[in-house]
């Protein structure tokens, strides 16, 4: 087997909507992979099709060389799945939740109470194991769902969202115990996510999608490095002025990417600090005032947007998808 999952132009309508369209990827075993983009991107429409939750309407897909269409109690018997709304039952314990999850395997007694003592300790929960989920706090929850989602084994675990609404303290702890488990155990995870810093820190390569398609797919490093140079964000005084100050950089070949969001103009230029005079000079003899000028190295944020014109980072967790998410988990 070359690859732990493999999709070929796989596909999903819903009526009207292409959640994912024509989406071709190969995950090697042992990788940690990221689907990056933001929300209604297609993530979780990809990986239910992974997992065998939904069927797709078109191309295929194997995971750990099993067929999701035509043989999908293999697929399920080999991957773990971390949803992005809780499942976890909050009437029961954490210790109940994985038992029933090992019973639900067909896991033998002996062998159910050995992974669960090992799964808790991986997620450092063992102390709070016999309390009933209700009591847990969010990033506690997480780390129970991805333990449940580890009891049997499996070679392919998903995280769908696995930070979603934690703070970052919490999300830092999280982060800890994937790259362990992927290193340790040895597991191939696919996560999705709308935290580029998340994709970034954790990622051997990174599959950024938007609208159901991938745009670009590399590592972390690559895609940065695709820029070509530093990146220099002026915000202008008149945003009226935009497309003028943006073809006027074009015409003089001065970056290698011009790209624009609300009042600022991003250019990507090698040596960027050298390169801010020449810049200002260009505006100022169109004249077209300018408000700030910053330079930094390029993020997968960048990368996103000079793929699709938009930033992830005005889609990033706010308050209300927090809330949004605790009142979807309390109600299930
Ligand atoms: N069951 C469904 N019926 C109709 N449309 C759906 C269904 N599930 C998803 N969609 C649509 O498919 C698109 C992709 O949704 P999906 O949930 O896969 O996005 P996502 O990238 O996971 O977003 P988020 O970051 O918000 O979780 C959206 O336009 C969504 O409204
Ligand atoms: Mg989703």
């Amino acid at each position: 087997m070359l690859y732990a999952i493999e999709t070929e132009g796989i596909t999903k309508k819903f009526d009207e909507i292409t959640a994912v369209n024509n989406v071709s990827i190969s995950v090697k075993p042992g990788e940690l992979f990221g689907l990056l983009g933001p929300n209604g991107a297609g993530k979780t429409t990809l990986i239910n099709m992974l997992s065998t939750m939904i069927e797709p309407t078109g191309g295929s897909a194997k995971v750990w060389d099993f067929d999701v269409k035509k043989d999908a109690p293999h697929v399920r018997q080999n991957i773990g799945m971390v949803f992005q709304d809780t499942t976890l039952d909050d009437r029961l314990t954490g210790r109940e939740n994985l038992d029933l999850h090992g019973r639900l395997y067909d896991m033998d007694s002996k062998h159910r109470k050995k992974r669960i003592e090992e799964v808790l300790s991986l997620v450092e929960l063992t102390d709070r194991a016999n309390a009933i989920v209700k009591t847990y706090s969010g990033g506690m929850t997480r780390r129970l769902e991805i333990a449940r989602g580890l009891m049997h084994h499996p070679h392919v675990l998903f995280l769908d969202e696995p930070t979603l609404g934690l703070d970052p303290q919490t999300r830092n702890h999280i982060w800890e115990y994937i790259k362990v488990l992927n290193k340790e155990e040895g597991v191939t995870i696919v996560l999705t996510t709308h935290y580029m810093e998340e994709a970034d820190h954790l990622c051997h390569r990174i599959a950024i999608i938007d609208h159901g398609e991938i745009v670009a797919l590399d590592t972390p490093e690559a895609l940065k490095n695709m820029l070509g140079g530093d990146v220099i964000t002026l915000e202008l005084e008149n945003p009226d002025n935009i497309s003028r100050l943006c073809e006027i950089y074009k015409e003089n070949g001065c970056a290698s990417i011009v790209s624009r969001k609300n009042n600022d103009v991003f250019i990507t230029v090698r040596d960027g600090e050298r390169q801010i005079p020449h810049v200002l000079e260009l505006a100022s003899d169109a004249g077209i005032p300018i408000r700030s000028v910053s330079l930094h190295k390029p993020t997968l944020d960048d990368v996103f947007l000079h793929f699709t014109g938009r930033a992830i980072r005005d889609k990033e967790a706010g308050e209300t998808e927090r809330v949004g998410y605790i009142l979807r988990a309390r109600r299930k």
